[in-house]
């Protein structure tokens, strides 16, 4: 099979090579091909994953492709990881919302707005190209804020699916953390991107969330951010991302006086660069360890694997809800563990969700149906109301305010500004 990476010029790439490499007999590959407008980063990136698909006894081709009708043409899959604005663009979107007094996040609340505004047409104008060009391809959206950009795909009739890394890491760290094979564990994950909580966790069928909670609670508070006492007490394990609501202010000083993420990823860019150019370098190096995708590579495989193989195992994407969650909207897309097979996802029933997170999932599903409406149809207003519609932002200076300072930041990537 064909792969196409969009943004293949990513520094992540090589973590993608590196599981392609590995998983091979679980996917089989004949050519990677990567799709980026940076000529530079490509061919830099491309000759790093040349060299590891090389070390591996790989026989997949790299082509590099600056343009994405010829990168994806034929393709039986194309993955998007693509970043519009760089790191330059994420910087403003973590820094800007925190003169407000709001979280400065590349996905959750006012920066994941604006990253939505610059995303969505531009992904769109690329599914139209997959469709021309690689009909039936399925389309794996890796590209934040993924609930809104697979909505948007969806909507336009494409054959596409969010993935995240949240739940891997999660079903991965709980498999270390029992000692058991990773295979065996199953997750109760419910919510939306990077809004999820694991209501149970089972090895082999059997529940263990409670017994895990009760030697771990406190190991695992400290990697997701949170007191322990809200995964002791509620009885859940929130992703990481819930901290920028239950320990939203917190975060607000933390990020005022440190460097924000985009910066710190920048200089990694670097040194990674660096290493991608020297012709001696072939194994995926230890740093990209510090960047967030980890295991990206080992969802993505599954996920095409499944979906080309018609393998009907159970794997945590981002969906169309259905009814999956009553109190949502049938378009609204999900995140829960679904059944992957060559007809796509079908998500598995979950039981009924109590108020307590309720609440927050439907409010930021209303926010993102909003977002989305804004980056489609653009203007200030759309954007203002999605930011009222934000359980981190509503209140009415906040939202007009932040409306205007993201719109003026961001106007070079957005078509209708
Ligand atoms: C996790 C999230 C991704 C996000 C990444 C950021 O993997 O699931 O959606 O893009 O972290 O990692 P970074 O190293 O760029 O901060
Ligand atoms: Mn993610």
């Amino acid at each position: 099979m064909k792969l196409a990476v969009v943004g293949g010029g990513s520094t992540y790439t090589p973590e993608l090579i590196d599981g392609f490499a590995r998983l091979r007999e679980e996917l089989p590959l004949s050519e990677i091909a990567l799709v980026d407008p940076d000529a530079h980063r490509l061919s830099l990136v491309a000759g790093m994953a040349r060299r590891m698909l090389a070390r591996a006894g790989h026989p997949a081709a790299v082509t590099e492709h600056a343009e994405v009708g010829p990168g994806v043409e034929g393709a039986g899959a194309v993955l998007l990881q693509l970043r519009v604005g760089g790191q330059a663009a994420r910087n403003v979107d973590e820094t800007l919302p925190l003169e407000c007094g709001c979280v400065g996040q590349e996905t959750t609340g006012a920066g994941g707005l604006a990253k939505a505004l610059r995303t969505v047409p531009v992904v769109l104008e690329i599914a139209e190209e997959v469709r021309r060009r690689a009909p039936g391809a399925w389309i794996v959206d890796f590209t934040n804020p993924v609930g809104i950009v697979t909505r948007a795909l969806l909507d336009e009739g494409h054959r596409a699916i969010g993935l995240c890394n949240v739940a891997i890491g999660m079903q991965r760290r709980f498999a270390a953390l029992l000692d058991v094979p990773w295979q065996s564990i199953g997750l109760g994950h419910v919510g939306l991107n990077h809004l999820t909580w694991e209501r149970s966790v089972t090895v082999d069928g059997r529940e263990v969330l409670p017994a895990l909670l009760e030697e771990h609670a406190a190991s695992i508070a400290a990697e997701v951010g949170l007191p322990e006492w809200i995964v002791r007490d509620l009885g859940v394990v929130p992703s990481y991302y819930l901290r920028y609501f239950y320990e939203h202010d917190n975060v607000v000083e933390e990020q005022r006086v440190k460097p924000s993420r985009a910066a710190e990823v920048a200089a990694m860019e670097q040194t990674l660069l660096d290493v991608y150019a020297d012709p001696a370098s072939d194994t995926k190096p230890e740093l990209l360890a510090k960047r967030g995708g980890a295991y990206y590579s080992e969802a993505a495989v599954a996920l095409i694997a499944s979906l080309a193989g018609d393998r009907g195992d159970v794997q945590v994407v981002n969906a169309r809800n259905g009814a999956t969650l009553p109190f949502l909207p049938p378009e609204a897309v999900i995140e829960v563990p679904a059944v992957i097979g060559a007809s796509g996802a079908a998500p598995l029933p979950v039981p009924a969700v109590e108020p307590l997170y309720r609440g927050l999932i439907a409010n930021v599903s209303a926010y993102e149906e909003l977002a989305l409406d804004a980056a489609r149809n653009g203007g200030e207003r759309r954007v203002r109301d999605a930011l009222l519609a934000h359980p981190l932002i509503g209140q009415s200076d906040l939202a007009t305010g932040l409306a205007a300072r993201l719109i003026a930041a961001n106007r070079a990537h957005l078509p209708w500004a």
